[in-house]
């Protein structure tokens, strides 16, 4: 081959190499933007749930207050949203509408408004109420049910059955919980079990949890912070003479060991709980040893077998003792029921 025909040969593959070249980066380029294209329309099927203001939930969530067309119903049921939220500010010791409780709100154990998952919410009254309940032994319509939580969790007196108050906590009630079927329960409603100990729940075990978890906020004498005003709390009180009283349903060691397992520390929640279900037994049990108001209830429980087996008060219609009712272990007992 003359020198020529070399030099010709090696542009030839010189050109050659070139087109290649830009063949692989066009194709390379293609595949770059067709695959930026798929991940951009994948993320536009996403984001519409992704964005979304609340994400869909399998637990019961409460109607929205900003869907009520008619005026003077939205009035009533926002009143008695204020009442669950503010409930001191309205009706306790200072309250401007009556002073007729002890300074807690509902909301203190009913969480968000009663809307919590799990934190004790509404979600199972508007289709349950009236409903037929052993601790009285009659059918109990919302009002009368309301009115317990007064005279017991809030230390306090019954509000007038036709009374605004009355009617507007009943409205809000009705309303939040009005998307669930008559006779269902509401996922996620009320308290969630708690798996039972095979020992006593421990109250000196549970002084120390308190202290060291609890105390920052509910200070180590048990009775919570007030605002600046003095008229309700920041801080809830757990005992003493400003706290719920024997006969509450929060004075029941079961309940309380639930109330705390999936909401306390302030923050936790059922899927993020921070005691563990010791921890949320012994504490709870230091905090029913402590002194609180009595409440005399010589009617309830009239058929004393149907007594639940944390009630902390007897005569009882097994044998087991009253201080083992209290603080269990629960298991036998639960076996036997
Ligand atoms: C100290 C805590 C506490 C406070 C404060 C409190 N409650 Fe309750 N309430 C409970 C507990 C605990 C239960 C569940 C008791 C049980 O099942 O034995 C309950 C149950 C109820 C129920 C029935 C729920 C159901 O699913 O059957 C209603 C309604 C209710 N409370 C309304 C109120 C209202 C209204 C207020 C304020 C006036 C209030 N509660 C304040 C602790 C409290
Ligand atoms: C960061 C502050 C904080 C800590 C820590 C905390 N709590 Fe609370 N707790 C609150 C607040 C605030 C409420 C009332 C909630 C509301 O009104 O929304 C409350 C309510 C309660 C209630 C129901 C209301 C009442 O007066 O009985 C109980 C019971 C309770 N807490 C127990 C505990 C226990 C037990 C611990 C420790 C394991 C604990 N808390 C730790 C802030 C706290």
């Amino acid at each position: 081959m003359s020198t020529e025909n070399q030099d010709l040969a090696k542009l030839n593959r010189g050109v050659g190499i070139i087109i290649g070249s830009v063949i692989v980066l066009l194709a390379a380029l293609i595949v770059l933007i067709f695959q930026t294209g798929e991940n951009n329309s994948s993320e536009l099927d996403f984001k519409p749930t992704a964005v979304s203001d609340e994400q869909p939930s399998i637990y019961w969530r409460p109607l929205k207050l900003s869907e009520i067309k008619d005026d003077k119903k939205f009035n009533q049921i926002f009143y008695g949203h204020e009442l669950i939220v503010n409930t001191a500010e309205y009706l306790g010791p200072k309250g401007k509408v009556a002073q007729i409780s002890n300074g807690l709100n509902c909301q203190n154990c009913h969480l968000d408004g009663g809307t919590k998952v799990f934190g004790n919410n509404y979600g199972s009254v508007a289709s349950l109420y009236p409903k037929f309940r052993a601790r009285s032994g009659s059918i109990e319509d919302l009002p009368k049910r309301i009115n317990d939580c007064f005279e017991r969790s809030l230390n306090g007196k019954a509000l007038k059955k036709n009374s605004p108050e009355m009617q507007a906590i009943v409205a809000y009630i009705t309303y939040i919980g009005s998307n669930v079927p008559k006779g269902n329960n509401g996922a996620g409603s009320g308290l969630k079990e708690l798996p039972l100990l095979n020992r006593a729940a421990n109250p000196a075990t549970g002084k120390l949890i308190y202290e060291e978890k609890c105390a920052s906020c509910h200070q180590s004498s048990g009775q919570g912070i007030k605002n600046g005003y003095g008229d309700a709390y920041v801080y809830p009180p757990l005992w003493g003479e400003h706290s719920f009283n024997d006969a509450a349903g929060l004075h029941r060691l079961t309940n309380m060991a639930r109330f705390v397992k999936y909401n306390m520390p302030l923050g936790a929640d059922h899927e993020n709980p921070q005691l563990s279900d010791e921890e949320a037994w012994d504490v709870s049990a230091y905090i029913i040893s402590q002194k609180r108001p009595h409440l005399d209830t010589p009617n309830d429980w009239p058929d004393v077998s149907k007594k639940p087996m944390d009630h902390p008060f007897g005569p009882y219609a097994d044998g087991f003792s009253e201080q083992q009712h209290k603080f269990g272990p629960y298991t036998a007992m639960a076996k036997k029921k």
